[in-house]
């Protein structure tokens, strides 16, 4: 590849908003793990979206959950194109969850306009842990919002943010 990549590693990026990052979102990079060397976490742009939190508190909170990976996870941002910043990184994939049927429409026009968009970098679903199905970020924004317990669906230290958040 011609990237500045030393080695012939098998990397993935798992672009998304992250805010905040929750249990699912844990659970598809760990099992990406089992088939891409490394993983970059990228949170990237929707413009749809308002998030909550800065970039450099989703930055924290995501490396938190991966610190003991030994550098086969990080976290970068990006304010472009998710297959420009792919094929920066010499990544061959984007990794996305599916939760339910209702994914489906968006992911699909979003991995074949990336397909349009830069042919080298291919999409690879992966079904989003059945525990976690249900949830979404501003599912679990909104219950901590008004007091609800969000234990279990976020690692600790996110639930312990959204908590000072909201306090
Ligand atoms: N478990 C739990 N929740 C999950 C999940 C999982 N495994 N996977 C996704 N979700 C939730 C997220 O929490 C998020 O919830 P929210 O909508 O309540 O915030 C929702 O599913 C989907 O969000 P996310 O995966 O973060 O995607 P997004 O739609 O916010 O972002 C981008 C999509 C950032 C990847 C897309 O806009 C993008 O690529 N932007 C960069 C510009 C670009 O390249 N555009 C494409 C050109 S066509």
């Amino acid at each position: 590849m011609e990237n500045g990549q030393t080695s012939r590693q098998n990397i993935a990026v798992y672009p998304g908003t992250f805010d905040p990052v929750t249990n699912g979102h844990v659970d598809i990079i760990r099992r990406a793990l089992q088939l891409f060397d490394r993983i970059i976490i990228v949170i990237a742009v929707n413009a749809q979206k308002n998030p909550l939190f800065t970039v450099d508190e989703r930055i924290e909170m995501i490396s938190n959950c991966f610190a003991d990976l030994n550098g086969r996870v990080s976290v970068e941002t990006t304010d472009g194109l998710i297959v420009d910043f792919a094929v920066s990184k010499g990544a061959s994939a984007i990794v996305r969850g599916l939760r339910a049927v209702s994914d489906f429409d968006y992911e699909f026009q979003l991995a074949l306009m990336n397909r349009k968009l830069e042919r080298r970098v291919e999409t690879v679903f992966l079904m989003t842990g059945f525990r976690w199905i249900f949830i979404s970020s501003s599912i679990i924004k909104d219950a901590a919002k008004h007091g609800g317990n969000v234990n279990g669906v976020v690692p600790d230290h996110v639930k312990a943010a959204l908590e000072a958040k909201f306090s």
